[in-house]
């Protein structure tokens, strides 16, 4: 994808995310990479808010393929952040009790029914942009079973909190396809995701190698032991 197409996509989904334009360029080019190689399943995003990252990854299957060719599920309680706890460190408990902060986004919650009316301006149906609303702790096992069927190519994991981190990677990273990405957005942010992170691939026994974006914007996970080329895609 050459550098105005990048840098258009991200202007068109500036407005719905607060993610920096270091991490909408990894989740495209991984959204690319990962289709283009052949990785079977959806993409789905744990963590949505307005939605600007999700629709970036299906903006730029638009671009590139003429359409798209995975749907990108869009998960969010659209009620904002549950409260932090113990394990989500001092930082996240401070920015949750300063309710007056210009960062605080009323504790990170979108309207439904504004995420709705975004995929329709964009073009989306309801069958690209996979939108369900909900607490995690209810859609996910729901719907498990549906994700199971399809595979997931590409997991972006921005929920910030243990509690909400731990339960993606432990219900969703089993069926990520092998060679698959996993993106942990909140990884070098919050202490609670990195907890979720290191607990979750120790209590499976796995070894995946942890990869930090371009200055430290998140990190990512391909779904793979050690291999001889570990760069490889
Ligand atoms: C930092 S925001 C996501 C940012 C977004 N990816 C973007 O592009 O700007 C974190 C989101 O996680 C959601 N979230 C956190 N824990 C959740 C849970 N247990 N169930 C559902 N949604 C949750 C919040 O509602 C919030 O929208």
């Amino acid at each position: 994808m050459d550098d105005r197409t990048m840098a258009k996509i991200i202007a068109d989904v500036r407005p719905y995310s607060m993610v920096s334009d270091d991490a909408l360029r990894f989740s495209i080019e991984s959204a690319i990479k990962t289709i283009a190689a052949g990785r079977t399943g959806d993409i789905v995003e744990c963590g949505t808010w307005r939605g600007g990252a999700s629709f970036a990854m299906l903006l730029a299957q638009r671009h590139e393929w003429g359409r798209v060719q995975r749907p990108v599920w869009l998960m969010d309680s659209f009620q904002g952040l549950p409260p932090a706890d113990n394990r989500d460190g001092p930082l996240a408990l401070k920015w949750q009790s300063e309710t007056e902060s210009p960062l605080y986004f009323d504790n990170c919650s979108a309207r439904l029914e504004d995420v709705k009316a975004t995929a329709e301006r964009f073009g989306f149906s309801p069958e690209e942009a996979v939108i369900v609303p909900g607490w995690f702790e209810q859609t996910i096992p729901a719907q498990q079973g549906r994700l199971a069927a399809r595979g997931i190519c590409l997991l972006r994991i921005d929920c910030d909190w243990y509690a909400p981190v731990r339960l993606v990677l432990d219900h969703l990273a089993p069926l990520v396809t092998d060679d698959g990405i996993i993106i942990l957005d909140d990884y070098y942010a919050w202490d609670g995701c990195t907890r979720a992170t290191h607990d979750y691939l120790s209590a499976a026994g796995l070894a995946y190698r942890i990869r930090s974006l371009p200055s430290f914007h998140g990190a990512w996970i391909i779904k793979r032991d050690a291999r001889e080329s570990p760069d490889a895609l």
